[in-house]
């Protein structure tokens, strides 16, 4: 008897003259004889030999898309393109795949934007194969990375009452009647009629139940879905998407940023050096994407060569303060280019700027620090100045914020000051202002945004190629 092999392993093992039963689906069927198979391990197609004289109306089955299950002999292979292939024995199919209907044809190349369209088939692409072995060695990365420092993994609550960020940017969790909601006296909503009694949304950070267990376990991280109702329709934002959030008593801002840039590289590595075949296979199809470009919006750098980069330079780290003056008197602000001038201290950062320090003034990945207050979220430690906390944002080429993170402020007072001024429900983070109560220390934690870091990896232009199943503003098919 002979178990289901996979493809990747029959292709890497490189033997011969052992028998074999592998199953997957048929990418094409040629000369009566051969068909390329794959099963998902990799994007290389076994080559199945068959028989030329096999039944017509069998052959005629042998279509784009049809699973077969195969059991032959791996033999040296002959023609081009491979080494081994299988010469079948026994073949049966599986599930028929009608050409007529099946919408990955070989022949007319699917764009990006069409293939989101048909999202429940396109995995069987090669583009996406590659994302999503990809995507999925990378998560894996995450968590040897955490483990390996003695991290917690913590799952944090997904529907919850508190607002992480104070940005006001969730979506409303409910099992009210929208049609004839319970009202109050008042004419409000009485919410202490709904599910849990009270006003409940999904999460848009685990941070604020993070810092909770980094009180008790020093160090903790959580990797999840997070959810966020912003109506931002670009390349990089989705309203739902998975982030890793570590939190570590004892941290100041400076271990902060080290823990961070050790934690990209390492999970970088880890996919050059286990992901090869498909980073080579997303290289080649960037440098095609590229050659369509006028030449000036072409990047220097190829894929690999940019990963490669990340990891063998150190990345900048300048202040908020310092990257206002490089911004001020950057060409692109005096000549009037960037669409948000930048005219005093103080201004939120737009993408155009945060891709200009990165792609074209340092050429490196950076950490902007001492951000200020008033374009931060409440939790951020507070500068001796009374006008910067102790924040920090990781910039990438391509990307933008990949991260964003700070050191905690830790000082009850300062903290309550800071979130009466900002008119937060004081009373209803009781749970979370106890972390300051009891047992208090200097900590801090970041959040990467998993899509962006597959984005960077995988090359991919537009975040909603590199999650299964996007959703953004008016699109949640699937
Ligand atoms: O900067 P953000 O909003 O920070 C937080 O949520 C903190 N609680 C993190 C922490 O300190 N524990 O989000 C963190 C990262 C961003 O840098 C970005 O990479 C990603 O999450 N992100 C998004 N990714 C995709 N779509 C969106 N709409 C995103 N919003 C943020
Ligand atoms: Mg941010």
């Amino acid at each position: 008897m002979s178990q289901r092999v996979k493809v990747k392993q029959i292709l890497s093992d490189d033997k011969v003259q052992y028998d074999v039963t592998v199953k997957g689906w048929i990418r094409s069927f040629r000369n009566n004889q051969f068909i390329a198979l794959n099963d998902g391990s990799t994007n290389n197609n076994l080559q199945i030999v068959i028989d030329p004289a096999t039944d017509p109306a069998v052959q005629r089955r042998l279509t784009t898309g049809a699973a077969i299950s195969v059991k032959g002999e791996v033999v040296a292979s002959l023609g081009k393109g491979q080494r081994v292939e299988v010469k079948a024995r026994e073949l049966e199919i599986l599930g028929d795949c009608d050409p007529e209907k099946y919408p990955l044809q070989l022949k007319n190349r699917p764009s990006l934007e069409y293939l989101r369209e048909i999202a429940h088939l396109r995995f069987r692409t090669n583009t996406f194969g590659a994302v999503f072995r990809v995507r999925h060695a990378l998560a894996f990365a995450v968590h040897r990375f955490f483990n390996e420092r003695g991290f917690v993994y913590l799952h944090t609550p997904i529907v919850t009452a508190s607002d992480a960020e104070g940005a006001g940017e969730m979506f409303r969790v409910t099992t009210l009647d929208l049609k004839n909601p319970p009202l109050t006296e008042q004419g409000d909503i009485d919410f202490s009629e709904d599910f849990f009694g009270r006003p409940t949304n999904l999460t848009v950070s685990g941070q604020l139940e993070g810092e909770l267990g980094a009180m008790a376990f020093g160090d903790i991280y959580t990797f999840g879905p997070t959810f966020r109702a912003e109506n931002s329709n670009t390349a990089r934002h989705l309203a739902e998407f998975w982030m890793i959030e570590p939190e570590m008593a004892f941290y100041d801002l400076e271990d902060n940023m080290n823990l961070a840039e050790a934690f990209i590289k390492s999970v970088i590595a880890y996919v050059l050096e286990h992901n090869r075949e498909d980073l080579e296979f997303l290289a080649q199809r960037l440098a095609d994407e590229e050659k369509q470009k006028p030449q000036q919006e072409r990047s220097d750098m190829g894929l690999l060569e940019k990963l490669e980069f990340v990891l063998n330079n150190e990345f900048v780290r300048i202040t908020y303060t310092e990257a206002i003056d490089i911004l001020k008197n950057s060409k692109p602000n005096k000549n009037k280019k960037f669409q948000y001038p930048i005219e005093d201290w103080g201004a939120d950062l737009q993408s155009e700027h945060e891709r200009y320090l990165v792609e074209k003034h340092f050429k490196k990945p950076v950490i902007l620090t001492d951000y200020p207050k008033a374009i931060k979220a409440f939790y951020m430690k507070q500068n001796d100045d009374g006008k910067t906390v102790r924040a920090m944002d990781i910039l990438f080429p391509g990307i933008g914020e990949i991260v964003g993170g700070s050191q905690r402020e830790e000082r009850y007072d300062k903290l309550v000051e800071r979130m009466e001024e900002l008119h937060l429900p004081v009373e209803e983070l009781s749970w979370y202002l106890d972390t300051r109560r009891f047992g208090a220390c200097p900590h801090a934690g970041f959040g990467l945004g998993f899509e962006r870091l597959v984005q960077f990896v995988s090359g991919m232009g537009n975040i909603r190629d590199v999650i299964p199943f996007p959703r953004t503003p008016k699109n949640a098919a699937f």
